[in-house]
């Protein structure tokens, strides 16, 4: 795989090749050096032009548990404020070999043109409100965990689905590998053609909560809303939140699960986001061993996933 731009790029096929290979992983992290030599002489460049903190971090533990070199990049402190363009900067790192770039702009479709000015392979770690695959492969991976399978699963995907690229390719993720999947949001929050989405769609959280598997819960995403979309967040909260209340009506096997990070008490009550059927630190564990499959397959072809630190 030479980038992963989209969950598209994988399909049901490669969802499930990430998920064996984050089974050795898994396996990897638990060694008392949880370290492979895997991806030694190897270097991955972090372009973050949008806040981060558990994809960017994930990502860089887990280009060093595969003993690549990390080569890090803060906009806040880098050229970009004397007004360098994407272009440029991607010119730059490239220039000082690096073999794989993850991407991540308040615009869609930027790691996809960085794919056009360098060789190196790209990743994108979210674009605007296109799209975050990792993050559905990571979500895929605790569900097949926690579950069982994806396939057959009732999963309600709720709250600000209009401004997120975890919705777009959790949608595609999840119903790729066989999942039903129901958007429950206000219609100020729901994408702007939903009917093409191979999903139902509900504006009431109550009629579909008893009848899940998982409730998969959104970040209110003021940063990218510009008008108002809703009356209040208490209003929201009431209609649509994780409230404790709600949480008691779910099976009692369902997951709860979000990606972090939360508003605690605006779309996920803090009692639902700590509690037993919480998935939200299971997600970011999981997210290293995912990132370290989708490093592997994208550079590591020649080499043993988890061969050990003393055999390299
Ligand atoms: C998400 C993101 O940035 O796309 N967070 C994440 O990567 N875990 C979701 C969000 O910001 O709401």
């Amino acid at each position: 795989m030479k980038h992963l731009l989209s969950v598209k790029d994988l399909g049901a096929e490669g969802i499930n090749e990430v998920c064996r290979l984050a089974d050795d992983f898994t396996e990897v992290l638990q060694r008392p050096i949880p370290k492979v030599p895997t991806l030694r002489g190897r270097t991955v460049a972090m372009l973050f032009y949008e806040d981060s903190t558990r994809t960017r971090l994930s990502f860089e533990v887990a280009a060093r548990r595969l003993s690549a070199d990390v080569m890090g990049f803060s906009v806040s402190s880098s050229s970009v404020n004397k007004g360098e363009s994407v272009r440029d900067t991607v010119a730059t790192i490239s220039a000082m070999g690096t073999d794989v770039i993850v991407v991540r702009h308040r615009s869609a479709g930027v790691p996809h043109q960085v794919t056009a000015w360098t060789d190196a392979g790209v990743v994108n770690a979210g674009d605007g409100w296109h799209e975050h695959p990792t993050q559905a492969l990571l979500d895929c991976y605790t569900i097949r965990d926690r579950l069982g399978t994806v396939a057959g699963r009732r999963i309600v995907i709720l709250g600000d689905i209009k401004h997120s690229r975890v919705a777009r390719s959790c949608v595609l993720a999840f119903t790729a590998l066989g999942a039903k999947v129901t958007l429950v949001a206000p219609p100020t929050l729901l994408p702007p053609a939903p009917d093409s989405w191979p999903v139902d769609i509900s504006l009431d959280l109550d009629e579909v909560l008893g009848d899940c598997d998982v409730v998969y819960g959104l970040r209110m995403q003021a940063e990218r809303q510009f008008e108002a979309l809703l009356p209040s967040l208490r209003e929201y909260t009431a209609q649509w939140g994780l409230t404790v209340d709600r949480a008691a009506r779910l099976h009692p096997g369902a997951l709860i699960m979000h990606p972090g990070p939360a508003n605690r008490g605006v779309e996920i009550a803090s009692e639902v986001l700590d509690g037993p059927n919480s998935t939200t630190n299971e997600q970011v564990r999981h997210g290293v061993a995912v990132r370290m499959a989708v490093l592997y397959l994208m550079l590591g072809a020649d080499s043993q996933p988890n061969q050990r630190e003393d055999e390299a």
